[in-house]
């Protein structure tokens, strides 16, 4: 899989399911890892950046068994935890692309009596660490970073002897939100992190699950010292992330029902949704709300989008799927504005360049500001030349955008779609061959 050779869509499902939810996935086997005994998951996302995620717990003495897996890697683990006792890793440990893995891996180190190193590829040996080092040596660790952006290679000498902290987070992040409280639960004392927006939730929520006591009050979450998350076994949902893409791909096309089932519908991920629907999309949505992360179906009615607005507290929620709703906007009646995302340049590449950058190609009006872009809709796309700059989303948006265009649109260097929704070229096969 080099690169995507896009024609305009010839029909699109009435009905999907997508692969795991990649924060949970990632989760389920950190808090698996750190519990008291055997935890069984399933709905495991089988991606580059969730395997990094098990590879590193394996690295750090975890045993992991396999016990499911389907053509794209292993759905379903048996994960045996350690009581948050790990073992030094013999060398440093590869997080691939995954800056989850990178900065919740380095809170659960920061408590652990011995020296790691984590590694990273190109893009995330460029992602801002300082943003994790600073809090997690207010608690007690030792952390280094290269160079005076204090990037991986990260090094860590944690401490048995980390004490709790009342934290500010200088940006809204669920990355560092979760390795705060990740060391936390090892840290003597109370720990407190004031949001500046609600980011999302899922740490807190799988803790609870474990028997792991938090707190949310307002925009702080607390956690309290010495609390070992009790072995269950944890079920992940579907990506909505993965999902919208195939949102925005129904929405867009007047008289089209699509189904997608047994996807995530935690409130602090489903942004999305508000947002289509302000943009006149129809949208049924049936929850269940038994389990620790709300799932279930929802069904998109594709019509006429017209403009919208995206800024403000808003945007912690649909960080990841700002690249989708800008093809959303092209595709929309009139000037939409999506503002204070300034996060999306320290992702897996440049988002605001690369989506501006990309859709200009295709012949929309884009002006870039500094925390967003204004996009003027509704002009004919034409197939374009797109460079995914290896950033997975980026790839997915403009494959998606492929499908609304006059000729052919090429979207080069796409293996990165595997880091978080391996099967996303089948089902995109499908969708133009009809
Ligand atoms: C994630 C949080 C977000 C998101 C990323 C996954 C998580 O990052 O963009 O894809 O799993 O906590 P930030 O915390 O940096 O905003």
């Amino acid at each position: 899989m080099q690169d995507f050779k896009i024609k305009r869509a010839k029909a699109f499902s009435a009905e999907l399911e997508v692969p795991g939810d990649k924060s949970i996935s990632h989760r389920t086997v950190m808090l698996a890892s750190l519990s008291n005994g055997p935890c069984e998951i399933s709905g495991f996302l089988p991606s580059e950046d969730c395997l990094a995620t098990v590879e590193a717990m394996r690295m750090l003495g975890v045993s992991i068994e396999v016990l499911e897996e389907n053509d794209y890697g292993p759905v379903r683990l048996l994960v045996h935890g350690v009581r948050g006792q790990f073992t030094q890793a013999s060398g440093p440990i590869n997080c691939g692309n995954s800056g989850t893995t990178m900065r919740l891996l380095a809170g659960i180190l920061a408590s652990q009596p011995f020296e790691s190193e984590l590694i990273g590829d190109a893009s995330l040996s460029k992602r801002p660490m300082g943003r994790i080092i600073k809090p997690l040596e207010l608690m007690g660790a030792e952390l280094k970073g290269t160079g005076d952006k204090q990037t991986a290679p990260l090094t860590i000498i944690g401490s048995k002897e980390l004490h709790g902290i009342d934290y500010i987070l200088p940006v809204a992040s669920a990355q560092v939100k979760s390795t705060i409280l990740l060391a936390g639960i090892a840290a003597k004392g109370k720990t407190v992190i004031h949001e500046p927006a609600p980011t999302r939730d899922h740490t807190e929520r799988m803790l609870n699950f474990l028997l792991v006591k938090t707190l949310r009050e307002g925009n702080a979450v607390s956690t309290w010292s010495g609390q070992t998350p009790e072995s269950r076994d944890l079920v992940v949902p579907g990506d909505i992330s993965s999902a919208s893409f195939w949102m925005v791909a129904a929405a867009a096309t007047p008289g089209k029902v699509l189904r997608i089932t047994n996807v995530g519908l935690n409130s602090t991920r489903s942004g999305i949704l508000k947002i289509l629907v302000r943009m006149g999309v129809h949208i049924n949505e049936v929850v269940d709300e038994s389990g620790a992360e709300p799932r279930g179906t929802i069904e998109i009615h594709g019509g006429k989008l017209r403009a919208t607005e995206i800024g403000g507290d808003e945007i912690p929620n649909v960080i990841d799927e700002i690249p989708i709703l800008a093809v959303a906007a092209a595709l929309a009646e009139g000037r939409t504005l999506i503002k204070d995302a300034r996060e999306l340049r320290v992702k897996e590449s440049d988002r605001l360049s690369a989506v501006a950058d990309g859709l200009r190609r295709m012949g929309v009006a884009v002006q870039e500001f500094e925390d967003g872009m204004e996009i003027e809709g509704g002009a004919v796309l034409k197939g374009a030349e797109i460079n995914s700059l290896g950033d997975h989303r980026i790839a997915m948006a403009f494959a998606i955008a492929g499908l609304f265009a006059d000729g052919e649109t090429l979207v080069k260097d796409v293996e990165c779609v595997n880091t978080s929704y391996p099967g996303f070229d089948k089902e995109l096969k499908q969708v133009m061959e009809g």
